[in-house]
């Protein structure tokens, strides 16, 4: 049996992308759901291209129902992905999915983490700072923003002039590279 996952994305989902891409030829896992609390996120198109079914929901859904999880149970979900999802996930989905949600953060935490610390906002940040590395990290997903186990970080090199675009391409590719590989890792993990 494949591991079933489910993507959380809020916006470009070019990470979500490569992890399309790369479950489509897996013989361990597939993704069976994007979700998106946003409705306009390039991520649905994403999905449609790699005929994903997708679900687009609102705070009441998210927050006050037990919608969601019933949605998760009804597919088999084993394992809950956050590709770029803004939202604080609720206690109650965590509960449901122990050691089963993952994120992925553009820096090296326990730097550059926690509410607000998303997209631009991180890598202006790490430049203002005159870091010299940056970095990822995945972790598995808890109460608060950002403060789960970490499962992998990455690093890459700040050089002197390098402005934002740079540093986000540098943190994109590494995102790119390795998210798919860790998510595969975790799948294998799961199933012994
Ligand atoms: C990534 O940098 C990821 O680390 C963060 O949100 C960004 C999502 O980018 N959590 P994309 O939507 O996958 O292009």
């Amino acid at each position: 049996m494949k591991t079933r996952i489910a993507i959380f994305a809020s916006g470009s989902g070019s990470n979500a992308q490569k992890l399309m891409e790369h479950f489509k030829r897996s013989d361990d896992a597939e993704i069976v759901l994007v979700l998106t609390n946003n409705p306009d996120a390039y991520v649905l198109q994403r999905a449609d291209n790699f005929e994903i079914p997708t679900h687009v929901f609102n705070r009441d859904e998210f927050y006050r129902s037990e919608e969601i999880i019933n949605l998760l149970e009804r597919l088999d979900i084993d394992l809950i992905v956050l590709a770029g999802f803004l939202w604080l996930v609720p206690k109650t989905l965590i509960q449901k999915y122990p050691g089963r949600i993952i994120n992925i953060h553009p820096a090296l935490l326990p730097k550059y983490g926690g509410k607000g610390m998303y997209g631009d906002h991180v890598h202006n940040a790490v430049i203002a700072a005159g870091e010299t590395e940056g970095g990822i990290t995945i972790h598995y997903v808890n109460e608060n923003y950002d403060e789960g186990e970490y499962i992998y970080q990455g690093r890459y090199r700040i050089e002197k002039d390098d402005n934002l675009e740079m540093v986000k391409f540098k943190g994109q590719n590494l995102e790119h590279t390795q998210f798919p590989k860790v998510i595969e890792s975790v799948v294998k993990k799961l199933k012994k």
